[in-house]
């Protein structure tokens, strides 16, 4: 977690630069008490003017303390930076990570455990790069400035101070190392906590209209309840230590008067010394204090750290190839080759999956729901790559591709869409941000999207999304089909992306595709007959591997399991 600090390396000096000469200039006072004290005495004994003594220390002091207060003022407004930064940069380096993480890792991590790395984590290692750091810091000036002062004066003084403030670290250190895993469990029950909020958030619908929401409160209280748990273990655990470790340096306050009381009467330590260092081990006493809530805070920090940092030093990223070869030119043609895949090792999902789509074709991938068609298109898009077999795309192994080009020259419509807040624009040219509103335009009359789009309020700039206009969901998965055709790739793949919409719509847009795309080769995975009727031939695939292919005639006269998917739908035309 140190290593933040380094990022922002002039911030961090120019923050501990000025916490130094705010301290120095604080230590300096308590000198200038006791200074003050033993000048005072000997000006009552006559040697010197009472009053000029009394105007020049107070002057001394109060020069020191104004300066004192710039730098701190300083110091504070340079860690308040230094803090807002890093943490930006810590959300950052998040985001950028969860972009290169593979589906692999969103499997096996629910999304409220990420939102709470990314937003509530981050935010409690704030204190961290803030106080903490600084505050021991400037207690281990405090500490040996203290040490040094006493010892020049009395080394038995000094000696003692510094053994009750060991005392109470070295307890305070072990309070907590046992704190750490309650901090854990703790924020461990959190991520159940989000979870149950977004999952409330996006159901509610589904909530609502089963009049379950008593039910969900329900629940969600009682998640609530385990973390509320484990934030009191942590508190009530701190409210036992915190008063002993207290108590134990309360104490040396009164052993120094004692002890220094005996030094002043047999005349080895003068009265100022006793002042200074009385004033010196309050000063201790007092950043003590606030270090034991800094060390209940950098605690949490230190979980918080731990928990996010699994985050960002996740592996499980697909893996990037070193010295891609260039994409060979090419239509799209698509093969796969023996390949096999499962999402968990003992379970295959995908076996011995082989198919040629040549370019320039248009090929139905059809087969029983669960059998393996999605995830043909995430192996593709190399989301995972497979453990057995080869993909190839116009002749090249797309391992050996850059992940940048493999991508562009696959457009995909995925069965689920998604749009994100942002203009129709925004969202049409994701992929092609060049694109001029000609072509976009055009994109969106393939995607007999056009009628829609001429009726919205502010046309291509109008914001859809969660903050705007709603789509239903076949205006969404038409947006989407114009956001792939406007990327313009070779491989165009639409996974059930006509789904909601109507039969006639779909033959007008299956037909568009087809004459836009003379140049492309075009993977249509489908349910509907009518979808598998305007592509050159059908791939059927069940249980993750081709049981046959040809057209729509030959399939329906000898394939059981083709028959099966389509008999219902060729009656219903037939009546
Ligand atoms: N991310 C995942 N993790 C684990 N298992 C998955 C995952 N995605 C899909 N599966 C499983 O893999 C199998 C194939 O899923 P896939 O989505 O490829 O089917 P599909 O043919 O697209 O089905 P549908 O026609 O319903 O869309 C299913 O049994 C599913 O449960
Ligand atoms: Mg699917």
């Amino acid at each position: 977690m140190l290593r933040m600090l380094w990022t922002v390396p002039d911030l961090t000096a120019a923050t501990g630069l000025f916490l130094l000469v705010a301290l120095a200039l604080s230590l300096a006072r308590p000198w200038i008490l006791g200074s003050a004290v033993d000048a005072l005495e000997s000006a009552s004994a006559g040697s010197q003017d009472l009053a000029r003594v009394a105007t020049r220390f107070g002057a001394m002091f109060l020069g020191v303390t104004l300066a004192m207060n710039a730098f701190r003022f300083l110091y504070g407004d340079a860690r308040g930076r230094l803090t807002q930064t890093i943490v930006a940069n810590i959300r950052l380096r998040a985001l950028e990570k969860l972009h290169v993480l593979s589906p692999v890792y969103y499997g096996e991590n629910d999304s409220g455990q990420i939102i709470a790395r990314v937003s509530r984590d981050v935010q409690k290692m704030r204190p961290f790069f803030g106080l903490v750091v600084f505050s021991i810091l400037q207690l281990g000036i405090i500490v040996i400035g203290t040490f040094l002062f006493m010892a020049s004066q009395s080394l038995l003084l000094a000696s003692v101070t510094v053994l009750f403030f060991l005392a109470t670290a070295v307890m305070l250190y072990y309070t907590a190392r046992r704190l750490q895993p309650l901090n854990r469990q703790a924020d461990d029950m959190y991520d159940g906590v989000a979870l149950d909020i977004k999952e409330n958030i996006e159901g509610v619908k589904i909530v609502k209209s089963f009049g379950r929401e008593s039910r969900q409160v329900k629940r969600f209280a009682s998640k609530l309840d385990d973390y509320i748990r484990g934030t009191i273990a942590v508190s009530d655990f701190w409210s036992v230590r915190m008063p002993v470790s207290d108590s134990i340096f309360g104490l040396s306050i009164p052993v120094i008067l004692l002890i220094g009381g005996g030094l002043v009467i047999e005349g080895d330590l003068k009265k100022g010394a006793i002042v200074s260092s009385l004033f010196y081990a309050g000063r201790i006493f007092h950043e003590l204090r606030s270090l034991i809530r800094l060390v209940g805070m950098s605690q949490e920090a230190g979980v918080s750290a731990q928990r996010f940092f699994e985050l960002l030093d996740d592996t499980n990223t697909v893996p990037s190839t070193e010295s891609p070869l260039a994409l060979p030119k090419g239509r799209g043609a698509l093969v796969f080759e023996k390949v096999g895949f499962g999402y968990k090792e003992e379970e295959e999902i995908i076996s011995d999956l082989s198919f040629n789509i040549r370019p320039g074709e248009c090929v139905a991938l059809v087969g029983p729901t669960g059998s393996g068609k999605s995830t043909v298109l995430s192996l593709l898009l190399r989301f995972f790559d497979p453990p057995r077999g080869n993909i190839y795309l116009d002749g090249a192994d797309i391992r050996r591709l850059s992940l940048a080009d493999l991508r562009s020259a696959v457009g995909c419509v995925f069965q689920e869409t998604f749009l994100f807040s942002a203009t129709m624009r925004e969202n049409l040219a994701f992929a092609a941000t060049q694109a001029t509103d000609e072509k976009i335009r055009k994109a969106v009359e393939t995607a007999q999207l056009g009628k829609f789009l001429s009726e919205l309020p502010e046309g291509l700039d109008t914001i859809v999304g969660e903050r705007g206009v709603t789509l239903s969901g076949g205006q969404k998965q038409r947006a989407a089909i114009a956001r792939a055709l406007l990327s313009d790739p070779r491989l165009l793949i639409l996974d059930d992306a006509m789904a909601s919409v109507d039969a006639q719509t779909e033959s007008g847009l299956v037909h568009a595709l087809r004459e836009a795309a003379k140049e492309r080769t075009t993977l249509l995975i489908t349910q509907r007959l009518s979808g598998v009727l305007l592509a050159d031939r059908a791939i059927v695939v069940d249980k993750g591997g081709v049981v046959d292919e040809g057209s729509h005639a030959e399939l329906y006269g000898r394939c059981r399991i083709y028959k099966e998917l389509f008999e219902g739908q060729v009656l219903e035309t037939a009546a």
